[in-house]
């Protein structure tokens, strides 16, 4: 792994799953895990062991057919919780535990009605007793977004100490500015002690729609790990989309922050989670929505005609989708009636294309999209064909 790998660990099976109405059974767990070690994530978050004999087994599933990415199980700062994460994973070529407590002052007095220095303690248990399972051993330190920075390097110092690899800084409630993010995550590199022995990552949530930005301010300020969901699926407004971070880097390759995922499996990647969860994926969804290259204004539809790039940023085949779209709508133009007509057969000339656009207009102001049997009926029905 160089030092410009950001290592992707994907959630979806465990902090996506946590939406209401999107259980997964164990067979499509195992399938969609399947398909994420083939798309090159690095990690899988496969479950949460403890918290029921379905999640469990669906761990220990996942743990014996994953060939090449790590496979790992979300714990509390609780031994019994450890235990039965290790045990899930035995079976795993490379194990994580992902065990961790809460650090805001939230946290601490509402949640734990505890101090700052029981909190210490029990972080450095955790990794410890982590340890005696597992080489690999992530620490979280929830609601870090909120956590104040010096408390939350002493946390980050403990965790090392106990032996942890990966330091998990979650923005847990999605509250971070991009700016504030990355200024927590430099702060962190700068000060915590043995740093070098652990890499820091972004685990950020979408409450305020910056969990992609979030991420990315944290990855140029030295994280070397992400942590999203497929499609952003997630607890309330969701996670870092996997398909947003992937392709900002690398359709920002100034960056020199490269990932191993295949990305013409993403489209791919988001439909079989969005099936297997039932939960529809928006339109205007960035990369892996139905009209992330849909084209329906006129002037757009001509530039694109012409030339892709004038008004797309991705080829669409890099993420996995045949082709972009042109949609036919009373807003679109000669230029886009004219590609389509050509797609289902008919060469018109200049002559004929305005007759037929004529009538295209009367059409498409009846409906909102018009398809190619719509496009057969106004070319047969316009004076070009008396
Ligand atoms: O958002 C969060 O803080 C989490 C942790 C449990 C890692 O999901
Ligand atoms: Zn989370």
């Amino acid at each position: 792994m160089s030092n410009n790998n950001i290592q992707i660990f994907d959630t979806t099976l465990r902090d996506g799953e946590q939406v209401p109405g999107c259980k997964l059974n164990t067979d499509q767990k195992v399938v969609i895990a399947e398909q994420l070690d083939a798309l090159g994530v690095d990690v899988i978050e496969a479950g949460f062991p403890v918290s029921s004999p379905g999640d469990f087994k669906s761990v220990e599933a996942i743990s014996k057919i994953v060939k090449n990415a790590t496979v790992c199980g979300l714990t509390r700062s609780v031994e019994n919780d450890i235990k039965v994460a290790a045990e899930a994973l035995k079976y795993a070529v490379k194990p994580r535990i992902h065990t961790g407590i809460g650090t805001s002052e939230s946290h601490i007095v509402h949640k734990f009605k505890t101090t700052q220095e029981d909190i210490l303690e029990r972080a450095y248990a955790a990794v410890k007793y982590a340890k005696s399972f597992v080489e690999d051993v992530e620490f979280y330190a929830e609601d870090a977004g909120r956590t104040d920075n010096e408390y939350l390097a002493r946390v980050c110092e403990a965790a090392i100490k106990a032996g942890a690899t990966v330091l998990n800084i979650p923005d847990t409630t999605g509250y971070c500015l991009p700016s504030e993010y990355g200024a927590k995550i430099k702060y962190l590199k700068e000060n915590v002690k043995g740093i070098e022995k652990a890499i820091l990552s972004c685990h950020c949530h979408n409450d305020l729609g910056l969990a992609t930005a979030n991420s990315i301010e944290g990855v140029i300020n030295g994280a070397r790990q992400i942590e999203c969901t497929i499609n952003g699926i997630g607890e309330r407004a969701g996670n870092t989309a996997l398909e947003e971070v992937v392709m900002v880097l690398k359709q920002h390759p100034y960056l020199k922050l490269d990932t191993n995922i295949n990305t013409s499996m993403l489209y791919g990647m988001s439909q079989l989670v969005s099936d297997s969860m039932g939960i529809y994926t928006q339109p205007n969804k960035a990369i892996v929505g139905a009209n992330a290259f849909a084209h329906s204004s006129g002037i757009h539809q001509d530039g694109v005609i012409k030339n892709r790039e004038t008004y797309e940023i991705i080829d669409p085949k890099d993420v996995g989708v045949t082709e972009s779209a042109i949609v036919l709508t009373a807003r679109s133009g000669r230029a886009a009636l004219a590609y389509r007509a050509k797609n289902v057969g008919y060469e018109l000339t200049k002559l004929q294309l305005d007759d037929v656009y004529a009538n295209f207009l009367s059409f498409a102001d009846k409906k909102k999209e018009i398809n190619d049997n719509d496009i057969h009926q106004i070319i047969e029905t316009s004076n070009v064909y008396q």
